[in-house]
């Protein structure tokens, strides 16, 4: 079973590490897995034994992203897949997917905890397969990417930067990390160093948020699923979690897309602010190799692009001089 998911492009800064005096700075693309997010590695996995389980349905609540992936491995292998959202919060992009690839979409009139705790009830009550990430076998698949990265540094990083939503990513990398290490492929591991968005950061505060709020919506979630083994990667990692407020991730998501040609969404771009904060609080990068996981593509989001990235459109007439009059009169 497969679309095509894992071994993205781990890719090296151009600009950024240099402005951060950074040694070496790679971005881990997983917008180009198959349905433009790293929620693809996982959904294989947690499909495949669903099949194998002899299951028909599958379910999940999301933020968007795990339900694109939810609905395209769905269609693909049969399944009636059922999401439930949050109405109205999420983007754009990721609603047209779930659309297309068919799922029965479920739109609610609360948060994504309140959807996945109503998700968490179904399962116990009807035969259908929960394909969030408290599906260990999601865990299973999205641990590659820490093999990936591995296999192409001949080493682990120093540091990984990841955003934290439900937090089963960061949860997935350290076990990648740490059973790669047990297995002779990797020295060290890294620290693990994961960024939630200051409205929707539970983990750094020590408690749920009723009401999370951020423009990145894929994080907005106020009482993670893998909080526990989240604190366990960070406490074994010697990491940290820091919160990075929404002006500072719009900043990483343009300076990513402008200095580094690169577009995710803000959710991803998310960790890539908490690295810029990481000099002015202390942290030498100088000697340091750092992957940031950029973990959704910026195309699933194109209402923050529309109002964030502001270029005017210039509007010209279809001839030559209008085009070199327009040109010559500079921007
Ligand atoms: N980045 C993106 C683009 C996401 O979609 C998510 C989570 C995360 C980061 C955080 O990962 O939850 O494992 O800590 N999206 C989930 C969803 C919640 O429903 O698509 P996490």
């Amino acid at each position: 079973m497969s679309l095509g998911e894992g071994n993205t492009p781990l890719v090296r800064s151009q600009n950024i590490g240099d402005s951060l005096g950074c040694k070496n700075l790679y971005f881990k693309l997983e917008g180009c897995n198959p349905t433009g997010s790293f929620k693809d590695r996982g959904m294989v996995v947690a499909v495949a034994k669903a099949l194998e389980a002899g299951k028909k349905r599958i379910i999940c609540a999301s933020t968007g992203n795990t339900s694109a992936a939810a609905a395209a491995y769905g269609a693909r292998y049969k399944l009636e897949t059922i999401v439930l959202v949050p109405a109205g919060e999420i983007a754009l992009g990721k609603l047209a997917q779930a659309m297309a690839y068919g799922a029965r979409i479920l739109a609610v009139n609360g948060s994504f905890d309140e959807a996945l705790s109503a998700v968490r009830s179904a399962v116990d009550l009807m035969e259908i397969e929960l394909v969030n990430s408290v599906n260990p076998f999601r865990i299973e698949g999205q641990k590659t990417g820490a093999f990936e990265i591995v296999d192409e540094l001949k080493q682990a990083p120093d540091i990984l930067c990841i955003p934290v939503g439900n937090a089963g990513n960061i949860t997935a990398y350290w076990k990648g990390f740490t059973e790669y290490q047990e297995m002779g492929m990797a020295e060290t591991t890294p620290r693990m160093m994961g960024f939630q968005a200051t409205g929707a950061a539970p983990i750094v505060r020590g408690a749920p948020v009723v009401k999370p709020e951020t423009i990145a919506t894929a994080i907005r979630i106020g009482n993670p699923a893998s909080w526990e083994k989240a604190e366990l990667a960070l406490d074994q990692s010697k990491g940290l979690i820091g919160m990075v407020d929404d002006n500072e991730i719009i900043d990483a998501y343009m300076r990513l897309s402008r200095e580094e040609g690169i577009f995710c969404e803000p959710a991803s771009s998310a960790c890539v602010a908490g690295l810029i904060k990481m000099p002015e609080s202390g942290i030498d990068l100088s000697d340091k190799t750092v992957v940031c996981i950029l973990t959704g593509n910026g195309l699933k989001d194109p209402g923050t692009a529309e109002s964030q990235a502001l270029v005017e459109l210039e509007y010209v007439e279809p001839d030559i001089d209008s085009v070199m009059d327009l040109l010559s009169s500079g921007r």
